[in-house]
């Protein structure tokens, strides 16, 4: 079972091999670079570091802060335990992070697992009866929950309430079990996928949106600072806009474009030394990946810019149905390349343009 308690060293939850590209064409290294998901070496120690761990240290997501501050302000003032809480957005924009500064600004302890480690009823029991008032749970990719795991959560959200069958057949009991009043913080990319009786338990539901580049400037901006590397405003704006609006990406082409400064002794960061940096790893000037790319063109070159449907992107790129709608669809909907029909997928103008392609005209688009 894979539990980290904050008392000890925390981490991240999914130690899971990372996915190996399905194509030789995108096993280049530099791909790796703007994959969302956390890598396994960014787990670690000097991650932690550069992890936000006060409210004040949170970047970006206004919405999702105001709603939690106040939030955290009723609980404080009425004595109580936080809502459950429900994240969900796709990876690498700080759900994580969030959920541990919740912990903190509630003064209380919070354990961190995964819904893939709850596989057995008895993993989560273990975790609730052990928590103290107040404790947070995070669960991690929780629509992956198991359905026993999942109505073991019902009472115990509803009623901190632990429901036991003890003896089989017709002898068979249920004994309820008291628990502490605790706070479920459940962090998913796939909302649609939770069952609703599982959703509805959350007061709380929050949605984590894609940061902007002046956001995402000043991550790599307070990233560098704690990590002693001089940096200029137009450098960290170079990296942001190449990090597909996310904040675990910016942080790691930073530590890609700081590498190459110091093999190049090129004293501080600037914009031209992390536009060469970006260019050398193949980083697109809009984060876009070989996926990205694929997509883009086979709508383009294929189907006359659409409409197309998911599977066919899916086959084409050699990637499953779900991860082009959580990953890769968000964030090329969000910089106006992509668009969703009822019909499918169709490229944009601005989606031609930047893959050098010529748009087609006005004339023919009215066809
Ligand atoms: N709002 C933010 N401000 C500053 N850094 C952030 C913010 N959100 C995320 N990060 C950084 O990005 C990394 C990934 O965030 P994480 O919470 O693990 O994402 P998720 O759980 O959504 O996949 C963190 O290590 C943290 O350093
Ligand atoms: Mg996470």
């Amino acid at each position: 079972m894979a539990i980290i308690s904050s008392k000890k060293q925390p981490q991240e939850p999914n130690g899971q091999p990372k996915k190996q590209p399905q194509e030789s064409v995108k096993a280049s290294s530099h791909q790796e670079l703007l994959q969302a998901e956390a890598a396994v070496d960014e787990q670690g120690k000097q991650e932690e570091s550069i992890r936000p761990q006060r409210f004040a240290d949170y970047i970006g997501q206004k919405d999702l802060k105001d709603v939690l501050d106040i939030a955290i302000k009723a609980a404080k003032s009425r004595n109580e335990v936080l809502d459950h809480l429900l994240l969900y957005g796709p990876p690498g924009l700080g759900k994580t992070t969030m959920a541990m500064i919740l912990a903190s600004e509630m003064g209380v302890n919070y354990k961190i697992t995964s819904a893939p480690a709850l596989e057995r009823p008895r993993d989560i029991v273990g975790l609730l009866v052990n928590l103290k008032p107040g404790d947070i749970l995070f669960v991690d990719e929780i629509h992956r929950l198991s359905r026993m795991t999942e109505e073991i959560l019902y009472p115990a959200m509803e009623d901190y309430r632990l429901d036991i069958t003890v003896g089989k057949g017709s002898s068979a009991r249920i004994r309820s079990l008291p628990l502490s009043k605790f706070t479920l913080v459940g962090a998913t990319t796939r909302v649609g996928a939770l069952t609703s009786p599982l959703r509805d338990r959350f007061g709380l539901v929050q949605k984590l949106r894609f940061y902007e580049v002046d956001e995402l400037s000043k991550i790599v901006l307070r990233t560098a600072q704690l990590l002693q590397t001089p940096i200029t405003e137009d450098g960290a704006t170079e990296i942001a806009r190449r990090s597909r609006g996310t904040p675990r990406i910016a942080n790691r082409l930073l530590k890609r474009v700081r590498d190459y400064a110091e093999v190049k002794k090129a004293g501080e960061i600037n914009q031209s030394i992390a536009g060469e940096a970006l260019q050398l790893f193949q980083v697109d000037p809009c984060g876009l990946d070989w996926t990205d790319r694929k997509m883009l063109s086979v709508i383009i070159e294929q189907f006359n810019g659409g409409p197309v449907g998911l599977e066919t992107i899916a086959a084409a790129t050699g990637e499953d149905t779900q991860t082009i709608e959580e990953v890769y669809e968000p964030y090329l909907m969000q910089i106006g390349y992509l668009s969703r029909t009822p019909r499918g997928r169709t490229a944009t103008t601005a989606a031609y343009k930047h893959l050098g392609f010529k748009p087609p005209n006005e004339q023919m688009s009215l066809l």
